[in-house]
């Protein structure tokens, strides 16, 4: 593990040995499509140690909010899909972990860190597929977790642009406008749509809604 601080309190201070052992990394990837994901039996740091957590390891401002962002959507889809809105919120904030440092190639390093942690094989499974497309990443999402985050991640860079052109609060935009932002391939040309779609075909709720769905869970954010 290369850090130390936040990230080793929290593996000592608050994960306690797992009653299954944690897969090697790649484990996830060679499972079968159908095998299920062994539910989570670990505590979860608190959502001050997963911030300092953040703060250790991201620097950058537009990143730290970035992974806000992601939280409070994931936070907002948990109990409608049953979901635990502390793991949803963390697996948000902390996807993006070893993007600064590493990002030719992220996720693996975080990856490795969460396995390292002791961190629910679910969390582990959504970041790896929130990956999708990058960096050598095939492994698809398989889990509502999973499917709501590769949906939740570039869309959230779409509010974030969109903002900067017409700075309303998230919770007063349009759903019609940011449609329609992410229909014109030239606005904020670098996100890429197809995972936005990807996500939302694996979690099953439409493009529309789950833009109206966003529109809900970021008006938390200031
Ligand atoms: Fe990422
Ligand atoms: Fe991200």
């Amino acid at each position: 593990m290369p850090n130390v601080g936040a990230g080793e309190e929290i593996r000592l201070g608050r994960i306690r040995v797992a009653s299954f052992a944690p897969p090697p990394y790649g484990l996830a990837s060679r499972r079968g499509a159908a095998d299920p994901i062994p539910p989570s039996t670990m505590p979860l740091p608190t959502a001050e140690e997963a911030r300092a957590l953040l703060e250790q390891h991201v620097q950058d401002p537009y990143q730290r909010l970035h992974a806000t962002m992601v939280a409070a959507a994931m936070g907002g889809y948990a109990p409608r899909f049953e979901g635990d809105p502390h793991l949803w919120r963390l697996t948000g904030l902390l996807h993006d972990l070893d993007f600064e440092r590493f990002p030719d190639r992220h996720p693996a390093e975080a990856l490795r860190w969460f396995q390292g942690w002791g961190y629910p094989e679910e969390m582990i499974h959504a970041v790896e597929a929130h990956a999708h497309g990058y960096n050598g990443f095939t492994t698809l999402p398989r889990t509502p977790l999973a499917a709501a985050l590769l949906a939740c991640d570039e869309l959230c860079g779409i509010f974030y642009a969109y903002r900067r052109l017409n700075p309303v609060p998230y919770g007063q935009m349009k759903v019609s406008s940011i449609l329609k932002k992410v229909r014109e391939p030239s606005f904020a040309a670098k996100i890429d749509r197809s995972t936005i779609q990807l996500g939302c075909q694996h979690l099953g709720v439409p493009l529309d809604a789950h833009v109206a769905n966003l529109v809900g869970f970021l008006a938390e954010l200031p």
